[in-house]
């Protein structure tokens, strides 16, 4: 008889690709929706990238690499910090997995376990909880608030350290609010964390650049000269260079904590693809990324202003503008309590599957990423599915008793 785990039952479906699926199913069935659920670009790969990865297969590199990852990609991220942050790292601090939510799942394998607590600021992107849960680790949520920016205060900080605080995860620019933390506010973080605990931070950059405006991408471990030997940065191919489906991210780290996570990989996975690594390798390192790079970052700020002006319109929804990621994170508690088309509509979850039952748009409950009263919208998607779907949305809200 096959018993399930106390792990596996303990694990909760990826709540945005739970959503995702729903919304496949009914295309399927040929209705037409407006998704704005999913978490990834929609521009496919660049084509300089998707070449480098054909002329990998074509000369030979098919076979396995290094368990942490080839060297010349462990170089190329190391170079990469050094160039963008002045960040000075060597190959030896890089680890290259598959995917970021793979050395986010390493990363804190080999430094939680049961007994220890992780600060989470909420709303925090789906899987970190259950990342840290699968450790038998304590997550320990702490609530931002819409008017300071969904971001945590140093108080706030302060209050959710105890002597069993490992590890705080921070993630600037933010899914799935698109938050932006300036320099001075993580200095203030930073600052709290190292006077009141000896913990760690896991700092998820992957949304690095992807910021708007005047807003700037911050490297925490380049806050304070002393970070380096206490932080663990995160980041990938996934989101800048529209690689999803690559499976690239890796973890910059002090040696011992990247040679612990190394021998877990070995026994995982033994290494991350080895034509997706030949691929990333120019993504970071071609000239014509930073082209393609500049496109996908226009257009989304593009669209994010479209987003943001036909959500104002729309009454009983608050929007602040996201000032990195690809979401916005918007309150719609003003229309809990009402019903639509006869069904009563009372927190963030129902409120998504009857708006997209109903009027077949779907967004992602604030639920899912531990907050009531607000959904996200995913904005990589077209300019038109964002006008009609946002019309739908209005027209649905307005549809309430
Ligand atoms: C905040 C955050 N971190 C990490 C990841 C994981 O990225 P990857 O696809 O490289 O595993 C995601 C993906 O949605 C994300 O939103």
């Amino acid at each position: 008889m096959i018993r399930i785990s106390s792990l596996a039952s303990s694990v909760q479906p990826s709540a945005t690709l739970a959503a995702g699926a729903k919304a496949r199913e009914l295309k399927a069935k040929g209705v037409q929706v407006f998704d704005f659920s999913l978490g990834e670009p929609d521009f496919d790969t660049p084509k300089h990238i998707c070449d480098a990865a054909e002329r990998a297969m074509r000369s030979g590199q098919t076979h396995y690499t290094p368990a942490g990852g080839t060297a010349e990609l462990r170089k190329a991220v190391a170079n990469w910090y050094g160039k963008t942050y002045g960040h000075q790292c060597g190959p030896e601090n890089v680890l290259i997995s598959n995917g970021a939510k793979h050395s986010i799942h390493n990363a804190l394998a080999a430094t939680v376990g049961p007994g220890d607590e992780v600060v989470i600021p909420t709303p925090y992107w789906v899987s970190y909880s259950d990342l840290v849960r699968m450790t038998g680790a304590a997550p320990v949520l702490v609530e931002t608030e819409m008017v300071s920016g969904f971001k945590m205060t140093p108080d706030q900080l302060k209050a959710a350290i105890t002597p069993k605080t490992r590890l705080l995860m921070l993630n600037s620019p933010c899914n799935p609010t698109g938050s932006v933390y300036t320099r001075a506010e993580l200095e203030a973080l930073v600052d709290t964390l190292v006077s009141e605990s000896d913990a760690a931070i896991l700092s998820d950059e992957i949304y690095e650049q992807l910021t708007f405006g005047d807003a700037k991408p911050t490297c925490v471990v380049t806050l304070r000269p002393g970070l380096k030997d206490r932080t663990i940065t995160i980041s990938g191919a996934s989101k800048s260079y529209a690689m999803t489906g690559w499976r690239i991210g890796w973890t910059v780290a002090p040696v011992p904590l990247i040679k612990a996570m190394d021998n877990i990989q070995s026994q995982e996975t033994s290494c991350p693809s080895s034509v997706s690594q030949a691929a990333c390798l120019v993504a970071l390192e071609s000239p014509e990324s930073v082209k393609s790079l500049a496109e996908m970052r226009a257009e989304f700020a593009a669209r994010r202003d479209l987003a943001c002006r036909l959500l104002k319109e729309i009454p009983g929804v608050q929007a602040p503008v996201p000032d990195g990621a690809f979401y916005v994170f918007f309150r719609v508690a003003d229309h809990f309590g009402k019903s639509f088309g006869g069904k009563p509509v009372t927190d963030s979850l129902n409120f998504c599957t009857t708006l997209l039952e109903q009027a077949h748009v779907n967004l992602v409950p604030g639920s899912a990423f531990g907050v009531e009263g607000f959904v996200r919208m995913s904005f990589a998607t077209g300019r038109d599915v964002i006008e009609s779907g946002l019309a739908r949305l209005k027209d649905w809200l307005g549809s309430g008793k």
